[in-house]
């Protein structure tokens, strides 16, 4: 019978080596002695492969209109209670230009689902102007949910080089708990390999301790994970919010249980996959004050501050308690900056920090797994 500590020790003879069911036992192993080891030995990874430099991308939540009514999401279709925006071109390309002046290297489009001509063409002319005005100089990543082949294309061409999308969970009877019926898991897998093929690096992720979610699960994530070759990854805890369906479930971890899930899955992902880019999500947080500092610490290497204008904040609100709903963008950056000195690590400003899992593939010019 393997025990945490053997499965970590056998880690650090063959790196990157480690079966579901070891996964498991890593990221069931709730004591903070062991949680103690399993951090600092994925941090040696992260510093041999990624480094102490931390890449940021600008935030920019371009509209919360969404097409769907996921059952854990705050702009949840069904949501009655938001007032619906969609930030103007001008708006976006002046956030964008901000980020830019404040060296963050790249940007983040997200916003809730939409697959409207009109929205298509609205993105792709965006990105382009992004583009020029930065003299194509900041990096674009879009978080824009399903798509068709067709419409990744167009924005790949705009000039937006990333991609995230999230798979949730790879647990195909959770997924279905958790979605309404017209999202569909296959769908959304299928997606991740049409991102890939129309030239993207591509990020997914999950949410940690959703309600029925069990280690075996966070442990075929990532098994997941590494068969799909991913370049990024962005995982944070899941947070009830009140009104939603899935909040009214009884959960099966407290709100400390679901952060140190997080940052164990954070730290096994990083001894799996040493040389991917990972974002500390805002989600850790919400669950702590220290919570990013926390994920860089636990493997992650890449932090997103928000770039949003303050008037749309509140209106984009995914799961409650989400940090610096009230901060101006140039507090958001200075108080980030000194977080990231005071645990020793230094920013990456005016880079694009792809991953070396990226630029690696682009090497190898193999296809998607
Ligand atoms: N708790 C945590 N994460 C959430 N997301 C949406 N709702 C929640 C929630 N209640 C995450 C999803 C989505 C990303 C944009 O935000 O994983 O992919």
């Amino acid at each position: 019978m393997s025990t945490p500590d053997t499965v970590l020790e056998n880690i650090g003879r063959e790196p990157g080596r480690i079966t579901a069911d070891e996964a498991a036992c890593l990221l069931g192993a709730d004591d903070a002695g062991f949680m103690e080891r399993l951090r600092e030995a994925a941090y040696r990874v992260k510093e041999r492969h990624v480094g102490r430099t931390v890449y940021l991308r600008g935030l920019i939540e371009v509209s919360n209109a969404c097409r769907c009514d996921c059952h854990y999401c705050g702009l949840r279709r069904g949501n009655r209670k938001l007032t619906r925006y969609c930030m103007t071109a001008e708006e976006i390309v002046a956030a964008a230009e901000w980020a830019w002046r404040a060296g963050y290297g790249s940007v983040v489009l997200q916003a809730g689902e939409r697959r409207d001509e009109i929205f298509t063409a609205f993105i792709e002319r965006t990105v382009g102007q992004i583009k020029a005005v930065s003299g194509g100089a900041l990096g674009v990543t879009l978080s824009l949910g399903e798509q068709d082949r067709a419409t990744y294309a167009r924005w790949f061409r705009a000039g937006a080089h990333r991609y995230l999308l999230r798979i949730e969970t790879t647990n195909e009877k959770l997924f279905r708990a958790i979605h309404p019926d017209d999202v569909d898991f296959r769908e959304r897998r299928r997606c991740l390999g049409v991102l890939r093929e129309a030239g993207y690096q591509v990020g997914t992720g999950v949410m940690v301790g959703l309600p029925g979610q069990t280690v075996e699960d966070l442990a075929n994530d990532v098994c997941f994970f590494r068969e799909a070759d991913v370049d990024m990854l962005g995982l944070g805890p899941y947070i009830p919010y009140g009104g939603t369906p899935l909040a009214d479930k009884a959960g099966d971890y407290t709100a400390g249980q679901r952060l140190r899930l997080a940052l164990r899955m954070i730290a096994v992902c990083r001894l799996l996959m040493p040389d991917i880019n990972m974002a500390s999500t805002t989600a850790l947080d919400a669950l702590d004050p220290h919570g990013r500092e926390l994920g860089l610490l636990a493997g992650a290497n890449i932090l997103m501050p928000n770039v949003t204008p303050e008037r749309y904040r509140r209106d984009y609100q995914l799961y409650p308690g989400k940090p610096g709903i009230f901060a101006g963008p140039e507090a958001v950056r200075d108080q980030l900056v000194s977080r990231i000195e005071a645990i020793g690590e230094t920013v990456g400003f005016d880079r694009w920090g792809d991953s070396p899992h990226a630029a690696a593939r682009k090497e190898r010019a193999v296809g998607y797994g």
